[in-house]
């Protein structure tokens, strides 16, 4: 197992298989700085399956236990699905997740599904379908998002759950008809802190909603009480309806982080690796990987780098990162 230099382990890989995406959500890909003209990576930058099933079987060798797809939206990429069984196939990885807009889920779910996808989590930051359209930025229905996370729900991609950030001015207002919406399904909505992730998005911090502000006012809808993390390091505060109604959850990154537990290393669609969110530079393993590294040389440079990290941004907004371009969500993942 590879322990970094703050003591946290390496167990959690998340893979964005495309930096484009079909909506321009205003906190993510703002249309300013995502318009017609921006350069997405070209195809043969991109890793093939081929190559990201290798790197994850190099990452499974080195511990790495969970992987999540990402984008991006990862629905984009030709045939997801085939990835999917690929990774399924990698010995040591027990769990395959994919966080996905649910714009195209409602086709791709059962092949999903039958590929070896364990779950899902679908980003949606309002039910109010005109408040949707203006938080995701895009000319699309809502409904299509819901179809989407039915369908997985009926492919069995489960526990689902629903992504939504929230961004004073936007969307707090739709606090209390997402939670309703899904309480009592089963599906697990997690609110979550607008963050100061990349450098497009032009963040306040007086655009945050705190996690601290969200549960009270779910809880003075339906009272709440708090359960019990299901794995260290999980990122999420987790709590109950106090009527049966189900889980809810919120995100704290910028009011309480939770770096001191952060086991997530993410994998950018190009092929380089960054060990924080809010990352200004990655480690390329494209080149050496394209050049005929054998698995023991990438696994040095991959060593090398979890080792020696010491990234902790959320807990120290002071860090190396302050006034660089920090690399954007859309193409290491969320
Ligand atoms: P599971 O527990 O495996 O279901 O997933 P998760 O909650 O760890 O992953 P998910 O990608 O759904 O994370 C939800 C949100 O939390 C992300 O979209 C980010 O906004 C935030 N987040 C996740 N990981 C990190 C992290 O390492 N650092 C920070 N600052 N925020 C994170
Ligand atoms: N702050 C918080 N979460 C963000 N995401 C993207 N940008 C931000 C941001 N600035 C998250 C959303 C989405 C996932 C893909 O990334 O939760 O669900
Ligand atoms: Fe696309 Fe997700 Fe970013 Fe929204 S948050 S622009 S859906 S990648
Ligand atoms: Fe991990 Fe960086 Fe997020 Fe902290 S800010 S939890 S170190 S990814």
């Amino acid at each position: 197992m590879l322990i970094d230099a703050l003591g946290r382990p390496l167990r959690d890989l998340r893979v964005s298989v495309t930096d484009r995406c079909n909506f321009r959500c205003t906190y993510c890909m703002p249309r300013d700085a995502y318009g017609r003209d921006h350069a997405f990576l070209p195809r043969e930058e991109i890793l093939t399956f081929e190559e990201i099933e290798r790197l994850v079987g190099i990452f499974a060798d080195l511990g790495v236990e969970k992987v999540r797809l990402t984008g991006g939206e990862p629905l984009l990429r030709h045939d997801l699905p085939s990835l999917v069984e690929m990774i399924a196939g990698i010995e040591g990885i027990g769990d395959i997740a994919l966080t996905t807009n649910g714009s195209i889920l409602a086709r791709h779910a059962p092949a999903l599904a039958a590929a070896g996808l364990d779950r899902i989590t679908v980003s949606l930051d309002a039910i109010d379908d005109a408040l949707f359209r203006l938080a995701a930025d895009v000319d699309f229905p809502v409904a299509r998002v819901l179809e989407g996370i039915e369908a997985a729900n009926e492919a069995g991609l489960t526990p689902i759950k629903i992504n939504t950030v929230v961004r004073r001015g936007l969307n707090e207002g739709s606090i209390l008809d997402v939670a309703r919406a899904f309480r009592g399904t089963g599906h697990i909505v997690r609110f979550i802190e607008y963050m100061d992730v990349g450098s497009s998005n032009g963040w306040q911090m007086t655009d945050v909603i705190t996690a601290g502000e969200i549960l009270e006012t779910i809880g003075a809808e339906w009272p709440l009480e708090p359960v019990e993390a299901n794995y260290p390091g999980e990122v999420v505060n987790r709590w109950r309806y106090r009527d049966g109604g189900g889980e809810v959850g919120v995100i704290s990154s910028v009011s309480q982080p939770f770096c001191g537990e952060c086991t997530r290393l993410r994998l950018s669609a190009d092929g380089s690796i960054y060990t924080c969110l809010f990352g200004v530079d990655g480690t390329d393993l494209r080149g050496p990987l394209r050049d005929g590294a054998t698995d023991a040389e990438i696994t040095e440079l991959i060593t090398n780098v979890w080792e020696s990290r010491t990234d902790r941004y959320s807990e120290d907004r002071t860090g190396v990162s302050i006034g660089l371009p920090k690399v954007e969500m859309s193409y290491i993942g969320g």
